[in-house]
């Protein structure tokens, strides 16, 4: 495509940027509720809603007050909210065994979900950092994190989920093979209708830091995840991901983290046209919220540009702890 304007001054920009109503009328991307998956933290108690420094305005919410912000998501349109467990510093073994009990922090959240709002989809964690004694995806031998052995494990971790009722997978673990071996396992247990949305292209990045205060896994992780996470400096090796991923049996593929990471968006978009998302992550919520409380930018307008630029970039949704926020002013309109 080659757009062709007329030179000046016949051809004039301003002119369709001169009132609302023509804005609007020219505007390329749609931003809608529609859109959004909202991430949220469970942890253990009742009414429990425990606020996470690192991550102003989001909180650890017992399961009670999952079910609440489930019901919040019906009423605001948001199709879809994602679990990540708090779990208890005294359940984390080397072996990660509950990572897959039927009565861990998330299978049962998943169940009160779907018993009470069946309406939203439920989308799940499959990583066994939440789990894991030394705060890693994988599980960890000599210092060495283990790819065969840690699929196998998130294989047993899934098939709890789906049991539970979880409507989408999303393995963010980036062991090699999990998407296979989790769509072959689904399929032979008779659960042919649980998607996956593969965290395909997942960067060893930095902005990951408050989730993992979040979870309680920041105190815990020895060392980094370089040998498992992406490589910031690499793209195409991203397509290859999204590729193999996709040829494994994902149905949606995530771009995570998000707005440092649009031109991965376009391209994936753009090569594979598949389901694709993007995760804008705890510390670049934590950057636009941090600036927006110390008066430094107007945090609104900010989120919501931030949103609408992962539509442009060609995601067709975005998982966001914005979402409440975003959906409301959104609703508001
Ligand atoms: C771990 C996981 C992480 C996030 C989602 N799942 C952190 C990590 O890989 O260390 C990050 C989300 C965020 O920062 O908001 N499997």
């Amino acid at each position: 495509m080659r757009p062709i304007s007329a030179p000046t001054p016949f051809g004039r920009f301003r002119r369709l940027r001169r009132t609302p109503a023509l804005r609007s009328l020219a505007q390329e991307s749609v931003l809608t509720t529609a859109d959004l998956i909202w991430p949220v933290f469970v942890r253990d108690g009742v009414d429990v809603v425990e606020p996470i420094a690192s991550m102003p305005g989001v909180n650890r919410l017992s399961i009670d007050r999952i079910v609440r912000a489930a019901e919040e998501a019906a009423t605001l349109g948001i199709p879809a909210i994602c679990l990540f467990p708090y779990t208890d510093p005294a359940l984390k073994t080397d072996a990660c065994e509950e990572a897959w009990n039927p009565e861990n922090l998330v299978n049962r959240a998943i169940r009160a979900i779907k018993a009470a709002v069946p309406e939203v989809a439920v989308m799940t964690d499959v990583a066994l950092d939440p789990y894991n004694a030394n705060g890693h995806d994988g599980l960890v031998r000599c210092g060495i994190i283990l790819n065969d052995e840690s699929v196998e494990a998130l294989v047993r971790m899934s098939l709890a989920q789906a049991e539970a009722g979880a409507d989408i997978l999303g393995p963010s673990d980036m062991m090699d093979g999990r998407i296979g071996a989790m769509r072959g396992a689904l399929e032979a247990a008779g659960h042919r209708d649980v998607a996956i949305l593969s965290y395909a292209a997942k960067y060893a990045s930095a902005f990951y830091g408050p989730f993992r205060d979040a979870v309680g896994a920041s105190g815990v992780l020895r060392g980094d995840k370089k040998t498992y996470q992406m490589n910031p400096a690499n793209s195409d090796e991203a397509l290859r991901l999204i590729e193999r991923d996709l040829r494994e049996g994902a149905d949606m593929v995530m771009v995570k983290p998000g707005m440092p990471y649009l031109d991965i968006c376009r391209r994936v978009k753009d090569a594979f046209g598949a389901p694709t998302y993007a995760y804008q992550v705890s510390g670049e919520y934590a950057m636009i919220r941090g600036a927006a409380l110390n008066g430094w930018i107007n945090g609104e307008a900010a989120m919501m540009e931030s949103l609408m630029c992962f539509k442009r970039a060609g995601c067709d949704g975005i998982l966001t702890y914005f979402a409440p926020e975003a959906a409301r002013f959104l609703n508001l309109r």
